[in-house]
């Protein structure tokens, strides 16, 4: 042996799987994963989203199918996301409050097929919703006004409580919208109605399949710059996340996810509180198409990437590969 010889090998505690298995620092479960639902009128309907290969639009009745599967699975939570009827869209997002909407009949089907053995995540922002396809109200030079929206924001957390919510995700970016959410919800007697802000919340060109599946993509003029962050930007994720936490977020998203990762850790780091990340629509896309042209094998994507947010820093993840990577990890 020489004095060159290395003390230390680090690849002394890769060389079995027992040993990789012993030293793994961060450990993915389907119990880290949020699904992404994507919701439409009639029944016993499936469309598939065209620039989303592997995921559907589900009618009322599909969806609380996929909510049972989702509790066989062991997956603890669903996001819902509804394809509004072109009709029923509107210059003021109107249908958001409505009682009897796409996004509460779902809530409901799956609380009478789950009860509460999932929890519900419903996004609050009024895009599904407008003929404009932005987030909020415009004023008369397509500006979105801030105040005004939050106002319309708080009664479409509202209905989405009453109708059987568990966590409130506000998506808008809209100053101010988490107090006012948290009051009327307290006012309410939500108590338990959780906020899951997306407090750092990206201007991204990663939304794209998303936007085509809510079918607001076609209608949306313009970008969303002037309430989405702009992605050179990771102090002022700080701010928001501070902001968000004081106006009584319980938890915050980061979004997209993977570009992102620095910012979950920062936030991680700083604040101390569960901090959630959106593999958005984009970011499943790429991996398919990886996996269509063979670039990359689809399986080992999916846990990397996931296992990656685990890494970071993240209490769970928001991904469409959710029922995918729970059956990959033996559910
Ligand atoms: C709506 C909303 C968007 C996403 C989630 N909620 C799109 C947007 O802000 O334009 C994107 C999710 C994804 O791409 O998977 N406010």
């Amino acid at each position: 042996m020489t004095a060159s010889y290395p003390n230390l090998r680090m690849r002394r505690a890769r060389a079995s799987s027992w040993s990789r298995a012993l030293y793994r620092e961060s450990v993915l479960t389907p119990a880290d994963l949020i699904w992404p639902l994507f919701v439409t009128d009639g029944e016993g309907v499936e469309e598939p989203v065209a620039s989303l290969p592997g995921v559907s639009r589900w009618s009322v009745d599909g969806v609380a199918a996929r909510a049972k599967e989702a509790v066989r699975l062991g997956i603890p939570c669903l996001a819902l996301f509804p394809n509004t009827q072109p009709g029923r869209r509107s210059d003021d997002g109107a249908e958001a409050l409505n009682p009897d909407n796409l996004m509460c009949r779902a809530i409901k089907a799956i609380k009478d097929a789950c009860g509460n053995d999932i929890g519900i995540l419903t996004d609050v922002a009024l895009d599904p919703y407008t003929s404009h396809g932005q987030d909020g109200l415009l004023d008369e030079t397509g500006y979105v006004v801030n105040d005004d929206t939050v106002a319309v924001l708080v009664d479409q957390a509202i209905n989405q409580a009453q109708a059987g919510a568990d966590v409130i995700a506000p998506s808008d970016m809209m100053d101010g919208r988490v107090k006012a959410i948290r009051m009327a919800l307290e006012m309410g007697g939500h108590h338990n109605v959780q906020i899951m802000s997306y407090a750092a919340k990206y201007a991204s060109a990663f939304y794209g399949p998303f936007r085509d599946a809510v079918g607001s993509g076609g209608l949306l003029k313009g970008d969303k710059r002037s309430y989405q962050m702009d992605p050179a930007n990771g102090e002022e994720a700080l701010r928001e996340v501070a902001l968000d936490l004081a106006e009584g977020a319980d938890s915050v998203i980061v979004k997209p996810g993977l570009p992102y990762l620095d910012i979950v850790r920062r936030v991680k780091e700083r604040f101390e509180v569960p901090v959630f990340a959106y593999q958005v629509s984009g970011e499943y896309a790429m991996i398919e198409a990886a996996a269509a042209t063979g670039a990359g094998d689809r399986d080992a994507l999916v846990l990397e990437t996931l296992t990656a947010f685990k890494r970071a820093g993240c209490s769970g993840v928001l991904t469409y590969h959710a029922a995918h990577a729970a059956r990959l990890l033996g559910a």
